[in-house]
């Protein structure tokens, strides 16, 4: 949710900022914009407009070369429509102070309010320019608070989310920024800063970062450098530095399209990661760090609470059924949205598992604290390391995907999905609920899952392709599958709709006669996820009521299948694995048909309409 880029040093501050939202835009593409620190005469520099990263290029090559302080926003609107008005930067009413924010002021009407009555006057429709305006008042109405005084004082005013990166004319070369709630990094290279959303914009140049704590606000300067503080109190704050694990290549297209298709096709490097170090077949173990000093408090819990948002709670719906068949401990699965907002019993007998790929979004992260508070022990399955979920959480386990920029989630659910299967494992044998002979049978298909995603990747890419290209004016979609596959179907409707903006559904395939059924007809596709194991009878008849009707089938079935695939207008196979682990592999190629229809319907893969990769407002 919009992403902000700082820079002072030595360099080109445009070439950076530039290069840096590029890398965010992810975040947000509604609107875009920069300013500059205006060298000699000290005026700010400012370019914006509605659109992406590009359509700012467009109107602001004249500030290359002009200075080496300034940041950039990218947008993702929450206040005000996305326009050139309600694009970031906002200067302050006197011209200045500007400021980039990410996040939302929830009292910013009172704040409004107050300044109104003091003459201030406002542009445009945000949130942000209040903030910004708060800042020269209280520089206005005491000469003697200084530039980062007034911001610590006008954030001590408002309540919401934010990170936020500040610049004052009067104070060239300075950059204040803060955060609470919303992400925040600060680079630290060699007689140069950055500061960035994540530390994506910055990763060529240094390795070293500081990630701002809740709270926290700082003041970065060449002369001297990073002063960190509590914003509440002002009290200084020693900065832990972290290297970077992250790397270049990570973060770019590495010859592909679209970040979605190379991220689709690093699954079986990602799942390989997630697994390394973890799963030791030789040895007939899964050794998780993360797990290891809490098995006894989770195997003990009331029962388990999966919290997620979107795609992790797909996730998470399959975490119940590995949980419960192999652990046989009960779980409930909620969207964090909902969650928060009523009254769930939780006690400190339970335990919740928070399911994050950015480890950001705003409601799983309140309904962690939600939980926190009724006492229960939270455990973490995040991607970005050290994001603010992975770090309020008891205890977690990193999935080992890399860095996710494709708005859609591909590699990230599957690596999930693994982390699951390696915890309902882990937790059964332990508990003894699955005996050394079954887990030794599943721990060795686990790890041969990567071999088996590089064959479906390999054997459905084409096929996918082709049959996309019979879809790509379909106006509805059904996704069905039973057990397992039910959350596969539902993710596979997911993708589909995010990307493709075709509405799609996903369904336990039996539910289909209790409604969905009257869509059935010669013009709807239906995709139906029918593996050997499970209920596959029960499908095969599923299939034959599509079938009676009319629809078109798009049979995601086991290489060598007959039953099904003889009835189906299209198969796609896929290699025979473990029930529990069927939609790991089944997902991939549903993956690549939402996005070849996407393609082909010439809609923007990467940065589908109206969405943006890290949800960190409500
Ligand atoms: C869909 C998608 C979203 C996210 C959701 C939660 O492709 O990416 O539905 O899964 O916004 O995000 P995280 O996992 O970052 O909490």
């Amino acid at each position: 949710m919009c992403g902000i880029v700082g820079y002072t040093g030595f360099q080109d501050a445009y070439e950076v900022v530039i290069n840096g939202l590029r890398r965010l835009e992810y975040r947000g593409y509604d609107s875009a914009g920069i300013v500059l620190d205006g060298k000699e005469d000290h005026l700010f520099q400012v370019a914006k407009t509605k659109g992406k990263v590009d359509d700012l290029v467009a109107i602001s090559g004249n500030l290359v070369g002009k200075a080496n302080v300034g940041m950039g926003h990218t947008r993702w609107a929450t206040h005000g429509v996305p326009s050139d008005r309600n694009s970031h930067p906002h200067l302050s009413n006197n011209g200045k102070i500007a400021l980039v924010h990410n996040g939302i002021i929830e009292n910013y009407d009172t704040i409004k309010i107050m300044l109104t009555e003091k003459g201030f006057t406002f542009q445009s429709e945000t949130d942000t320019e209040i903030l910004v305006n708060l800042i020269q008042y209280f520089m206005d109405t005491n000469p003697e608070t200084d530039f980062p005084e007034a911001v610590r004082f006008a954030l001590n005013e408002v309540y919401g989310a934010y990170a936020i990166t500040v610049m004052h004319d009067d104070y060239p070369g300075l950059l204040v920024v803060a955060r609470l709630g919303s992400p925040l990094a600060i680079g630290l290279g060699n007689k140069e800063f950055f500061i960035a959303s994540d530390a994506s914009p910055f990763v060529e140049f240094t390795k070293e970062a500081v990630y701002l704590e809740e709270g926290h606000m700082a003041t970065i300067s060449l002369e001297n450098g990073v002063d960190i503080r509590n914003i509440q109190d002002n009290l200084k704050i020693v900065p832990a530095v972290q290297e970077l694990k992250m790397s270049l290549e990570q973060i770019e297209k590495g010859g592909y399209e679209h970040f979605m298709l190379k991220e689709i096709f690093e699954q079986p490097k990602s799942i390989h990661d997630t697994l390394r170090g973890r799963l030791l077949v030789d040895e007939g173990i899964i050794k998780m760090a993360g797990i290891w000093d809490h098995l006894e408090r989770i195997n003990q819990a009331q029962k388990i609470t999966i919290i997620a948002c979107g795609t992790s709670w797909h996730a998470g719906l399959i975490g119940e059924y590995l949980i419960e068949e192999f652990a046989r401990i009960p779980v409930e699965v909620e969207y964090a949205s909902e969650f928060r907002y009523r009254n769930p019993i939780i006690t400190e007998k339970d335990v919740v598992i928070a399911i994050s790929q950015s480890g950001e979004t705003a409601d799983t992260m309140a309904a962690i604290k939600m939980a926190k508070e009724k006492g229960a022990f939270i455990y973490g399955i995040c991607n970005v390391v050290d994001s603010s979920i992975a770090r309020v959480t008891d205890a977690g386990s990193y999935t080992h995907a890399g860095p996710e920029i494709g708005v859609a989630s591909t590699k990230a659910f599957t690596a999930q999905l693994t982390i699951l299967s390696l915890i309902a494992l882990k937790l059964g044998k332990h508990n003894g609920h699955l005996s050394s002979q079954e887990f030794m049978k599943l721990i060795t298909e686990l790890d041969a899952l990567p071999k088996k995603i590089e064959e479906v990747l390999e054997q459905t890419h084409e096929i996918t392709k082709e049959i996309a290209k019979q879809f790509v004016d379909a106006q509805n979609f059904l996704y069905l599958g039973r057990g397992y596959n039910f959350p596969a179907a539902l993710e596979g409707a997911l993708k589909l709709k995010e990307i493709s903006y075709i509405h799609a559904e996903g369904y336990p395939a039996a539910e289909m006669k209790h409604g969905p059924i009257a869509l059935i007809d010669e013009n709807m596709p239906i995709v139906i996820i029918a593996p050997k194991q499970g209920h596959y009878d029960k499908i095969v008849s599923n299939v034959q009521e599509i079938k009676a009707r009319k629809g078109k089938v798009i049979a995601v079935v086991n290489q060598g299948d007959t039953q099904v695939a003889q009835m189906a207008d299209y198969v796609i196979e896929f290699p025979e694995t473990s029930e529990c682990f069927s939609p790991i592999v089944a997902s991939v190629p549903l993956q690549l048909l939402a996005y070849y229809i996407a393609v082909y319907r010439g809609a923007n893969v990467d940065q589908p309409r109206n969405l943006a990769k890290s949800v960190t407002v409500e």
